[in-house]
């Protein structure tokens, strides 16, 4: 039987019609260049959804996987493996707490973390303590728990009933913070900068009140830096930057180097929660994902990757600024190391179009931002060259405009 090509007609043969995906079929790639199957480069803005950063073909990352997979695939959680404790250790030297649960993807990462926060929190005797809340315009995940904590109505429309128990909150909202928590609260989720819902970072002030309110009511704090997190805001966890001292923190996208990973990581405060047969996954924690994420995280390290969010990320703002500045299609930008949303005067998706035909990937979140996750790999010329195509496409939508 001759495959059928990759094209989108293909596409809309062999799946469920629930991606949105580019007419490009891909290749390979090479450092921060996504290579099509006719040869054409495009510079790759996207990153796999922030997952890629290392950017494509980092040969640390190639042997650690290739090494790893001669010796050791699979064998499951009933065995003890060296990559594991390895990639475990390092994150509880990363971030000074306590212990770690291995998983395979974000969402599952959030599953186990609301999971945990209602078993701890039936600890002290309140039959109501359960509820678990997040913030408005989240992103949490797409299985029934995080779904139901994710704010967007086009993630949940149709698949209700959600999961009981579960609130939002709104986002840096301190008023509406003090109401909705109270003693029947045992989590309540943040992320730092929140990604899909279109780059937005949580204030001082409501991480602040929030830690009081913690101390009041005795819930724990989950800090989701799923999409944030391994460097992207240009340090390790993006919650140290605001201070926020979270109980339970969620890794994933980059965690694995690009392989299905993820992991929550607990304070000594939740140590305990779990017992044998309580929580698991067959994959969770797959030598060869752990053995790529901790070269993923040695080379974030030894390359200075973290210094490079910062500063090409700073370049990419100033560099947008001025962009701001001539083209009154630009409303806003917002940038976190190489987490950068740029709202836009019209659906994001038609500018992601132009940028394509351009040979320039960018992702087009939350209606009107243009959202840029580009490798952590990438360099101020490359950033440019990013920024000379938007000038180009704005300059010929106003000259079009004009005509
Ligand atoms: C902040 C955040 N949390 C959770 C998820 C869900 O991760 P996954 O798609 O791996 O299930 C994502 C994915 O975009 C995310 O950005």
């Amino acid at each position: 039987m001759t495959p059928l090509p990759v094209t989108m007609e293909s596409e809309q043969q062999l799946f469920f019609h629930n991606y949105a995906r580019l007419p490009l079929a891909i290749t390979h790639g090479e450092g921060v260049w996504l290579v099509s199957d006719d040869g054409t480069r495009y510079l790759d803005m996207i990153a796999g959804i922030g997952v890629n950063a290392l950017g494509y073909g980092d040969k640390r990352l190639a042997t650690a996987i290739s090494a790893q997979a001669t010796k050791l695939i699979h064998a499951s959680n009933l065995f003890m493996m060296r990559p594991q404790f390895e990639l475990a250790e390092k994150l509880l030297t990363l971030s000074g707490l306590s212990k770690v649960f291995f998983a395979n993807s974000g969402t599952e990462a959030i599953e186990a973390a609301i999971k945990m926060s209602r078993k701890w929190a039936g600890r002290f005797g309140n039959p109501e303590k359960k509820e678990v809340l997040s913030l408005s315009n989240c992103f949490h995940g797409r299985t029934y728990g995080a779904m139901s904590l994710t704010a967007k109505p086009q993630y949940v429309n149709g698949f209700e009933p959600l999961l009981a128990g579960t609130g939002m909150i709104n986002f840096n909202h301190i008023c509406d913070l003090e109401e909705k928590v109270s003693d029947n609260t045992a989590a309540v989720f943040i992320e730092v900068v929140q990604g899909e819902g279109g780059i937005h970072r949580i204030s001082q002030p409501f991480i602040d009140r929030l830690k009081e309110l913690r101390e009041q009511y005795n819930f724990l704090i989950v800090a989701d830096d799923i999409q944030a997190g391994c460097g992207r805001t240009g340090t390790f966890f993006s919650y140290t930057q605001v201070n926020a001292e979270p109980d339970l923190v969620c890794l994933a996208k980059p965690l694995g180097g690009g392989l299905p990973l993820s992991a929550v990581i607990g304070s000594e405060k939740v140590a305990d929660v779990l017992s044998y047969g309580s929580h698991g996954t067959t994959f969770g924690g797959n030598p060869v994902a752990c053995a790529a994420g901790l070269a993923m995280i040695n080379a974030i390290h030894e390359d200075n990757l973290m210094e490079n969010a910062e500063t090409v990320g700073n370049y990419i703002y100033d560099e947008m600024r001025k962009l701001a500045a001539k083209h009154p299609q630009i409303v806003d930008i917002r940038q976190y190391g190489l987490m950068i949303g740029i709202t836009v005067d019209k659906e994001a998706k038609y500018y992601a179009g132009k940028a394509l035909q351009k040979h320039v990937l960018v992702n087009a979140t939350s209606v009107n931002v243009i959202r840029l996750l580009p490798p952590l790999t990438i360099s101020r010329e490359e950033a440019q060259h990013c920024i000379t195509t938007l000038d180009e496409i704005l300059t010929e939508e106003t000259a079009e405009k004009n005509c």
